[in-house]
């Protein structure tokens, strides 16, 4: 079966092509990044505008790299939610005219699985019952799935998600934007124990996260420094390391500890934060100390793309799950998980 992706919740439009919901034979992904560097952050008017512009090319290099034609596809897989409204509206609007113009099935995907479910495709042996840790710019959860359908929240952030936690301190350190990647390569080979932050709600048995107060107390510590001389890039590589090591602990623990307590043996992370070199690390050896597996996406599939919608959008498809043409976006505020 060869199913057609298309990813447009955010600011990257991406279009692939998935055969049998493990092989990825095409997975062009376009960024509007640049268009929203100089704002510090995704200007939803902006994205919505880019995915309008680049669906079509898009779609037409993901046909010509997997070398097919619109006849061959078999099913249409697309991005529900969550996700800025008026760049989810482009994606929908063009999978939904794809599956009327080609008489092919349609399904909606929620995008958060979808990160999760991406472990699938970078590791061949992987099978349910797993552990999700979903950590992005807008989300932070940990799951327990049991089929591609059988999803149960078992915790998520109360305020910033882990990736925006990481950006906002890229911001207040004067580092350009997405800060995760800068975060992540500054922190390298940095002593972390130079500017210690807490580890908040690890000491809790609660799964869920809270990382506001993290970037906060790194607001603070920067204001305090300031007053006495700039920051040299060194003290800034430091509190990148000390900031780092805080977030990645709590991630690393609560995720081990929701799949002992679920008795579940695979961790499989996804989202832009487990592309995080000292988040890998970490959690590997967390892990492997309680013979748990963690599996993390290829880096490429870290990012927004197409190829996990089409994935567990033909995963979904073979449980039985039909979507119409009056298939609709939905927001964080309406995001309601699916058990
Ligand atoms: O999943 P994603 O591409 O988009 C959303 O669905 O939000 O995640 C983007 C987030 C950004 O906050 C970015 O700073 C973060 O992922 N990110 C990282 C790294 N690479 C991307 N955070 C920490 N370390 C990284 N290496
Ligand atoms: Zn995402």
């Amino acid at each position: 079966m060869i199913t057609l992706g298309v990813e447009t919740s955010c600011d990257e439009t991406s279009v692939s092509i998935v055969k049998n919901g493990r092989q990825v034979l095409s997975n062009i992904v376009f960024s509007s990044l640049k268009e929203h560097k100089k704002y510090g952050g995704v200007v939803p008017e902006i994205a919505s505008r880019a995915h309008l512009e680049t669906i079509l090319p898009c779609l037409d290099l993901s046909l010509k790299k997997g070398r097919l034609s619109l006849k061959d596809i078999d099913l249409i897989a697309v991005t529900q939610g969550p996700g800025l409204m008026g760049s989810l509206l482009v994606g929908l609007s063009a999978a939904k005219a794809l599956a009327l113009g080609l008489r092919k099935p349609l399904v909606g995907v929620d995008h958060v699985i979808a990160h999760v479910y991406a472990g699938f495709l970078s590791d061949p042996h992987l099978t349910f019952p797993i552990l999700g840790l979903a950590v992005s710019g807008g989300h932070t959860m940990i799951l327990r799935m049991d089929s591609p359908s059988k999803v149960k929240i078992l915790g998520r952030t109360l305020d910033d998600a882990s990736g925006e936690a990481f950006d906002k301190v890229a911001k207040i350190l004067g580092l350009r934007y997405p800060g995760g990647p800068e975060v992540d390569r500054l922190a390298k080979g940095q002593d972390s124990a130079l500017f210690k932050f807490s580890r908040p709600f690890l000491s809790k048995d609660s799964l869920d996260f809270s990382f506001s107060g993290i970037k906060t107390a790194v607001f603070y510590k920067v204001e305090q420094l300031k007053k006495e001389k700039p920051l040299s890039l060194k003290v800034k590589k430091e509190i990148c390391s000390g900031f780092q090591e805080a977030v990645c602990d709590v991630l690393a623990e609560k995720s081990v500890r929701a799949a002992k307590m679920e008795q579940v043996r695979s961790i499989v992370v996804g989202g832009g934060v487990s592309a995080n070199s000292r988040l890998r690390y970490k959690l590997r050896r967390c892990a492997k100390a309680a013979s748990i597996r963690a599996v993390f996406p290829d880096f490429c599939l870290c990012q927004d793309n197409a190829a996990m919608i089409a994935a567990l959008g033909s995963a979904l498809y073979l449980e039985g799950r039909r979507d119409t043409l009056d298939l609709s976006s939905y927001s964080d505020f309406m995001y309601h998980p699916s058990v």
